[in-house]
């Protein structure tokens, strides 16, 4: 999935030559080259990722004057659409676990303060913050309720924690599509496939997951955005070589799967080439009450 895989130059139209989502959990399990994190914002960022920051940054009712605190904030198009909102008054900080991410992030944004710290130990005192921000993030933690108990106490009473996280696999048309002709020509194995990326699609879930770190969810919207592919091929590829299955499958079946999964996705074809996959996702809001 759209996960930060190292891509071969950078940008929207080219694939990924290795897996390598850096969505590991421990501090030390992995760690994204500065040349990989810029190509995941050249590529990865305006291909999905972009589109759901302002609208991330709006649920949560970001305005002037505001602590705001993006949590795995990758190369930081949260904060920073933050930060423009703020238009000066007030802080932005970002926080994220890999130290190519931050690199490239200051980049971008030197005006932005950047932080390495893990979301389940968040490095700021109680309060610190009055919306705390986290987008395409909780689903890779290895500790969720940890990590939404850290965005609690670091929220001031009266703040705010706003997520986005990606819907159910079922609610994906196109990569529900892909990933049924995964599964019809991978059979059993396919299930490993199951990826974290669809892991909080279930509002229920996520809400109990919030209400249990102490906090109470006060709106819940669900949008649909796109995922943008050079090709077919390389939307296919980009999910399949994302999953521990990749590595064990034989050129043969490697390149069988590749195109039964790419018609399958055929129906999202632009232009004569391009695919537009949609995607649906969650913004859920809660409240710190005080
Ligand atoms: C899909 S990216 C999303 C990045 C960013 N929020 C965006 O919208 O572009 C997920 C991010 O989570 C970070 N991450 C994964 N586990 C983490 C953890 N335990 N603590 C902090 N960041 C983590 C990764 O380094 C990566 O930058």
């Amino acid at each position: 999935m759209l996960c930060g895989g190292r891509m071969r130059d950078g940008g929207a139209d080219r694939r990924p030559e290795t897996r390598g989502c850096v969505m590991t959990g421990a501090m030390d399990t992995f760690q994204l080259s500065v040349e990989a994190a810029e190509a995941y914002e050249a590529g990865f960022v305006p291909a999905l990722f972009a589109e759901w920051a302002p609208r991330l940054v709006e649920a949560a009712g970001v305005t002037p004057g505001q602590a705001v605190l993006d949590v795995a904030c990758g190369t930081g198009v949260v904060a920073r659409t933050a930060a423009d909102r703020l238009g000066g008054q007030g802080r932005v900080v970002g926080l994220d676990l890999n130290e190519g991410m931050l690199t490239v992030a200051g980049r971008l944004r030197p005006d932005i303060e950047w932080r390495q710290g893990d979301a389940a130990a968040l490095p700021f005192a109680p309060g610190s913050f009055d919306v705390v921000l986290c987008q395409a993030g909780l689903m890779f933690f290895p500790d969720r309720a940890a990590a939404l108990r850290e965005m609690a106490r670091v929220a001031a009473a009266g703040g705010a924690v706003g997520l986005q996280v990606w819907d159910r696999l079922e609610a994906q048309a196109g990569f529900g599509a892909m990933y049924a002709a995964f599964a019809e020509h991978l059979g059993p194995e396919a299930t490993e496939l199951e990826s974290a990326y669809w892991a909080l699609g279930d509002l229920e879930l996520t809400r109990s997951l919030l209400e249990a770190a102490g906090l109470r969810v006060t709106g819940t919207r669900t949008r649909v955005g796109t995922a943008r592919f050079a090709s077919a091929e390389q939307a296919v590829t980009t999910e399949l070589d994302a999953t521990p299955l990749a590595g064990r499958l034989d050129q043969a079946t490697h390149r069988r799967v590749l195109a039964a999964a790419a018609e399958a996705i055929s129906p999202f074809v632009v232009d004569g080439g391009r695919v537009e996959l949609p995607i649906s996702g969650h913004l859920i809001t809660a409240a710190k009450d005080g």
